[in-house]
């Protein structure tokens, strides 16, 4: 790294989220500087001090939406940043099915808005956040990045929509270099227990649930079906660090620097984990009963999912190194201090 490269400047968008938070310590712990923006529709700002808490340094933060191409430009033009790490986007599902126009236009329009910024400002390094649900219910586990391509909602029409822009992008112009990061089951928390996932409402993803539910907040887990094809009959996924993830993405803007085009990588463990299998490990690590029930099948879910990690270890040499224990104890230790998030003080 040159002296004057000591200090790259990375625009983190969604940076006050789960994973662009997370991600911001990584960055910083790995000699970059985050810049962050984000519209607080899914954050709070309260996560802002405890970054500072962490890394000891105040991190620029604006807060605007990515579809602000005047606040865009402005952003890029103070800071010529040498790279972006895209987080921001609507990330419900279910809610994806009732608003597919909202979701369209924040995320895929959104996506829009940066890469035009991006292209005027010259910044061409791109790690950009996709997700498994881009191999839809797969033929085969543990999943390939060659494996086929398909959406079961707006949500990952979304994702799959903005893969298509980036390839394009990458075939158009080569000094594109484009990270396309398919996440598996992001979990846990940054081993402080002062940054954490602090969802808005009802959680929709499992490891939330049951760690509201072992607080207190929440009296039982309804575990949706347990007739699937699998040992136990429960849903089965790769459930990866939220720490190794950001690694990862690190690692990702590393190789970024000898790498073009547009890479498809696959974050994950490459070890499925059932339902219950969550449940126990997360009983075990927080000494808390996990009440459940057998409930219907969630529509839209899948039996297993999980990744197979090998080209992340090829490419990044990266791999996972928090094992299930790590995942649940982190976990805990962020919800047990932080009962209601980041309201908690
Ligand atoms: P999150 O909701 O915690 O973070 C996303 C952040 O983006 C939020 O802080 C939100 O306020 C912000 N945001 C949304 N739209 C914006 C806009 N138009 N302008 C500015 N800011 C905006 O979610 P997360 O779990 O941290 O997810 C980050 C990214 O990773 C998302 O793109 C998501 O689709 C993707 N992803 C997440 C998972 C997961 O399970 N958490 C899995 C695969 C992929
Ligand atoms: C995991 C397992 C459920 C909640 C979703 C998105 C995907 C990606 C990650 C962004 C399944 C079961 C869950 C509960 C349960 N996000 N479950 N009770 O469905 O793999 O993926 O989040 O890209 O796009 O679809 O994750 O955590 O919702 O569910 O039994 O209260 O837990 O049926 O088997 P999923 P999840």
């Amino acid at each position: 790294m040159k002296a004057n490269d000591s200090k790259r400047k990375v625009l983190v968008t969604g940076g006050t989220g789960y994973i662009g938070s997370h991600a911001c310590l990584s960055l910083h712990e790995a000699g970059f500087e985050p810049v962050l923006i984000d519209n607080l529709c899914n954050s709070s700002r309260r996560v802002l001090p405890r970054l500072q808490e962490l890394s000891g340094q105040s991190f620029t933060f604006y807060e605007g939406d990515i579809r602000d191409r005047e606040l865009l430009r402005s952003i890029f033009a103070a800071h010529q940043p040498w790279a972006v790490m895209h987080f921001a986007g609507l990330k419900a599902v279910g809610e994806s099915v009732a608003e597919p126009e909202r979701y369209h236009a924040n995320n895929v329009e959104g996506t829009e808005s940066l890469l035009q910024a991006m292209a005027e400002a010259g910044v061409q390094r791109l790690v950009f956040s996709s997700s498994a649900t881009v191999y839809g219910d797969p033929d085969l586990v543990p999943i390939a990045e060659s494996a086929p391509r398909r959406t079961t909602n707006p949500y990952g029409q979304n994702k799959l929509d903005i893969e298509h822009m980036l390839e394009r992008l990458a075939a158009a112009d080569e000094r594109w270099r484009i990270a396309c990061l398919r996440y598996f089951n992001p979990a846990g928390a940054h081993a402080s227990g002062r940054l954490g996932e602090d969802p808005n409402g009802i959680p929709n993803n499992l490891m939330p649930y049951i760690s509201q539910v072992a607080v207190g907040r929440r009296p039982q887990l309804d575990v949706f079906g347990d007739d699937y094809d699998t040992p136990d009959g429960t849903g089965v996924r790769d459930y990866i660090h939220v720490m190794d993830l950001v690694e990862g993405h690190v690692a990702a803007l590393e190789h970024l620097q000898q790498a073009n085009g547009f890479i498809p990588v696959n974050l994950g463990t490459g070890a499925g984990l059932s339902v219950l299998e969550l449940r126990a490990a997360f009983a075990a690590a927080s000494g808390q009963d996990i009440p459940y029930r057998i409930q219907p099948r969630r529509p839209g879910d899948i039996a297993a999912s999980w990744a197979d990690p090998s080209r992340a270890k090829a490419l990044l040499g990266w791999q996972a190194k928090r094992n299930v224990r790590e995942l649940c104890a982190d976990a805990w230790r962020w919800q047990h201090n932080n009962p209601q998030g980041y309201d908690s003080e």
